[in-house]
C-alpha cells in the first residue's frame, strides 16, 4: 500500500488588520450591511509590494517544521494561487528559492477558490503514484491587489493570507479517502479578471476600464455556489463510502457565511462539525481552505481518526471536494 498523508500544517495572515468600519469611510457601505449579508467583519492586508509568495513562505516555513521535513528533502512544490508574484514566473518557483528547496519541482495551481483542493489532490496523486515522496502544497493569495477599492459589491469581500501543507508517504493506512473535482467553463464570466492575459493585454484602454481587478456576479455566483458544493461533497462521500454522518469537520470555502450555513443545511451537517473564520479574514480565495484547516487544527478540533471534508467552489467556475481520514 502506498498513499499519502498530512503531516504539517501552517498559516500565515499579514498583521494589517481592515475592518468593516475602515470600509465605511472608502465606499458606501456599512458594518451591519457586511455582516449580515456575509458574516465578515475583518480581513487582512498585506503589506504593498508583499507577493504571495513572501506569505506563502511564512505559511510554508511552520508547516515544515511541524512536519520535520527539511526544504530540502521536498520533492514539489505547488502553489494555489490566482494572484501569482508574476505572470510568469510562477509563485511556486519563486516560493522554491525562498525555501532553497532545490531538489523540488515547482508550479502554480489556477483554480480560484477550489485551488487548494486542486492542488492537494493532485499532491496526493503524485504521492500515490510513486513518483514523489514529499510535497508541499500552499494556498497563498494577495487578493487586496486585484481589488477595486472603490467598487462595494467586491471590495468588502476578501483578504489576504496563506494556508500550507506538507504531504508524504504513507506506507499503512490510507489517508485521502476520495476526491471529486469539477469545472463549467460556460460560466466563466461570473467571477473574472478579464485584462492583462492574452486576450486583453495590459493597456492604456484595459486599465481605464479597471480590467484588472476582479468582477463579479455575486447574486448568480451564491446560488450556484450552493448547488455544486452540496453536490461535491456528497460525490465525495460516496466515492469513499461514506456519508454526511461519517464527517466530523466540514472545511467549507469561506466565502459567504449564508452559503455555508445552507450548505450545511442541505448536508444536514450541524454548527458544531463546521469550521467558520470568515468573521476574521473574509474570503481569501484558495487560502481560505488551507488557512480553515490549520486552524481547525491548532485549536484541537481535528483528532486521530477524524473524517475531515474540505468542500470548495470558485471563479472559473470551479469546484471541489476531498474526504480525509486524519492519521
Ligand atoms: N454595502 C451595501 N450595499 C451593498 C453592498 C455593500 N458592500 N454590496 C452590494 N450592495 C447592495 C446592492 O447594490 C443591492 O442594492 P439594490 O437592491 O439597491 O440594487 C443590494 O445590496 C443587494 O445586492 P446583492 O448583490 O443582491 O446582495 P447579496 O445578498 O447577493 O450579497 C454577495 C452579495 C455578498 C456578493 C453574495 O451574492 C455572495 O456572497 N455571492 C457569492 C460569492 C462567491 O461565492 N464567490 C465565489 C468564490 S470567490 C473566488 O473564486 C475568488
Amino acid at each position: 500500500m502506498q498513499s499519502a498523508k498530512i503531516v504539517g500544517l501552517g498559516k500565515y495572515l499579514p498583521p494589517k488588520i481592515l475592518r468593516n468600519k475602515d470600509l465605511e469611510r472608502m465606499v458606501d457601505t456599512s458594518d451591519e450591511w457586511i455582516t449580515t449579508r456575509t458574516g465578515i467583519r475583518e480581513r487582512r492586508i498585506a503589506e504593498k509590494g508583499l507577493g504571495t509568495s513572501f506569505l506563502a513562505r511564512e505559511a510554508s516555513r511552520i508547516a515544515l517544521k511541524r512536519a520535520g521535513i527539511k526544504a530540502s528533502q521536498l520533492d514539489l512544490i505547488l502553489v494555489a494561487t490566482i494572484t501569482p508574484d508574476t505572470q510568469f514566473p510562477s509563485s511556486a518557483c519563486y516560493l522554491q528559492n525562498y525555501l532553497k528547496a532545490h531538489s523540488a519541482a515547482a508550479f502554480d495551481v489556477s483554480a480560484a477558490c477550489a485551488g487548494f483542493v486542486y492542488a492537494l489532490t493532485t499532491a496526493w496523486q503524485f504521492i500515490e503514484s510513486g513518483l514523489y515522496k514529499n510535497v508541499l502544497v500552499v494556498g497563498s493569495e494577495v487578493l487586496s491587489s486585484i481589488t477595486d477599492w472603490s467598487d462595494r459589491s467586491t471590495c468588502v469581500l476578501f483578504g489576504d493570507g496563506a494556508g500550507a501543507a506538507v504531504l508524504t508517504r504513507s506506507t499503512t493506512r490510507k489517508s485521502f479517502l476520495s476526491s471529486y473535482l469539477g469545472a463549467d467553463g460556460a460560466n466563466s464570466d461570473l467571477l473574472i479578471l478579464p485584462g492583462g492575459g492574452s486576450r486583453h493585454p495590459a493597456s492604456e484602454e484595459t486599465l481605464k476600464q479597471k480590467m484588472h481587478f476582479i468582477k463579479m456576479k455575486g447574486n448568480e455566483l451564491f446560488r450556484i455556489a450552493v448547488r455544486v458544493m452540496v453536490s461535491a461533497a456528497r460525490k465525495a462521500l460516496t466515492k469513499a463510502h461514506l456519508t454526511t454522518e461519517d464527517i466530523d469537520v466540514l472545511i467549507p470555502h469561506q466565502a459567504n457565511e449564508r452559503i455555508i450555513s445552507a450548505v450545511a443545511k442541505r448536508l444536514n451537517i450541524p454548527q458544531g462539525k463546521i469550521y467558520v473564520n470568515i468573521s476574521h479574514y473574509g474570503n481569501m480565495s484558495s487560502a481560505s481552505s488551507a488557512v480553515a484547516l490549520c486552524e481547525a487544527w491548532e485549536d484541537g478540533l481535528i483528532k486521530k481518526d477524524d473524517i475531515v471534508l474540505l468542500d470548495a467552489f470558485g471563479g472559473g467556475l470551479v469546484w471541489g471536494s476531498c474526504a480525509i481520514r486524519w492519521l
